[in-house]
């Protein structure tokens, strides 16, 4: 991969609607019985998007995504109007990335052409399993034939595509998520991202969880599952670039890239977060979670911004090498150093170094090695104790 010197400026766009509430999700996802007024959301992205605007100046954007959610739900006019928004408000390149998350059901798929002539040229599909109970575990709407069809679909209207599967499932072995990993890469285009199922509190997964009902694969089968991950996407042309995503050298997602590199990103739509420089500081946006109560703030006050901080350079530091050892390319020293004011403690990178969970790249960056990744929050976390 490419180390690209600048780590970009991103725009993310929240939709915050769903048909159904998935069991294991914690993300800003609501079930409504009408179907929202998508015109109202459309022109409240739009005030809010120049309200952005306003606080970062100009800037040439690198990537947009519209995440969810389930923005594959709306309307393609919807989501021309808010690439348009953006267009308007700040330079975009002709041929960035533009990624839509889709869920994989037919009505959905019946969007899409809808969706590339708008202007999205990468979609991300969340197909979660590759075979039908788990796919009903899973309180998933659609069925392995549907997501087959959505892939197919996918693969031909747009330039590159993803789609994301959950593994280590209750009694889930090696041996079956092989199976289904192999499936998936014959299938897959250019990317797949492949997330452990975590237990999120306030799920339905987690009252289950703590009811004894559910029981997830213990550290040592979870390693076994990740380890069994990385090999046969690595020896299948999708390695590991970032601890779940994977991709053909050169189709790793530039828009997550910015995050992980700690970009900049603007975060518009009920419940986003955005970070980026103003008045020569990196700060933190976070947007009301609520969709209605965030468009009743956008038509009342522009924006629906309801809190954020300016970062102290420590704390930068500290998001540095929590987003950048993620990845496969690890983290630049130097910048680390910049913003931390001190280098990384010495002592504290040869005891990791020997115990196997980092490794330099070269002699400017420190990577996490794959075992490193499996404790990647302790890891982190030693990392950045001062000495
Ligand atoms: C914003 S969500 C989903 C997008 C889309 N609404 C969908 O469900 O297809 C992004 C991805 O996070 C993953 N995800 C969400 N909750 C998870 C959990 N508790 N454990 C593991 N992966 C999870 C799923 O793979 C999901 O597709
Ligand atoms: S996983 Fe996707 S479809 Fe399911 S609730 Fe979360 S955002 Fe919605």
């Amino acid at each position: 991969m490419s180390l690209a010197p600048d780590p970009g400026f991103g725009v993310y766009l929240h939709w915050p609607f769903c048909a159904a509430k998935c069991p294991y999700c914690d993300f800003n996802s609501h079930v409504r019985h009408q179907p929202p007024d998508q015109e109202r959301f459309a022109a409240g992205f739009q005030r809010e998007l120049e309200h952005f605007r306003a606080r970062t100046g100009p800037r040439e954007v690198t990537s947009i995504f519209i995440g969810g959610g389930t923005p594959s739900l709306m309307d393609p006019a919807t989501v021309g109007a808010m690439l348009d928004a953006v267009a308007r408000l700040w330079t975009v390149p002709p041929g960035i990335e533009v990624t839509l998350e889709a869920n994989p059901s037919s009505v959905e798929a019946g969007r899409f052409r809808g969706y590339r002539a708008a202007g999205v040229n990468r979609v991300s599909l969340g197909v979660q399993a590759l075979n039908d109970p788990d796919l009903r575990f899973l309180g998933r709407l659609h069925d392995v034939a549907e997501a087959k069809r959505a892939i197919a679909l996918a693969r031909d209207i747009f330039p590159r595509m993803s789609f994301d599967l959950i593994y280590a499932r209750p009694n889930q072995t090696v041996e079956a998520w092989e199976r289904e990993l192999s499936e998936a890469i014959d299938l897959a285009a250019d990317h797949l991202s492949l997330y452990q199922l975590t237990i999120e509190e306030g799920t339905r997964f987690h009252a289950l969880h703590a009811a004894g009902k559910i029981a997830i694969p213990d550290p040592d089968r979870a390693a076994d599952l990740y380890d069994a991950t990385q090999s046969m996407t690595s020896s299948r042309g999708l390695p590991a670039y970032e601890i779940s995503n994977h991709a053909r050298p050169g189709f790793e997602s530039r828009h997550n890239l910015v995050y992980w590199r700690y970009g900049e990103y603007v975060g518009s739509g009920p419940g986003a977060h955005g970070r980026f420089v103003e008045n020569g500081r990196r700060i933190v946006t976070f947007t009301e979670k609520m969709p209605e109560t965030w468009a009743n703030l956008v038509e009342a006050n522009g924006h629906g911004v309801i809190g954020g901080e300016t970062l102290s350079r420590t704390e930068e530091a500290d998001e540095l090498l929590m987003m950048g050892l993620r990845l496969t390319e690890g983290i630049d020293l130097a910048r680390y150093e910049n913003l931390a004011g001190s280098p990384l403690s010495a002592s504290r990178i040869s005891v990791l170094r020997e115990e196997g969970l980092i490794e330099p790249l070269g002699n400017s960056r420190l990577r996490a090695t794959p075992t490193g990744m499996v404790v990647l929050d302790a890891l982190v976390a030693d990392l950045a104790r001062p000495d």
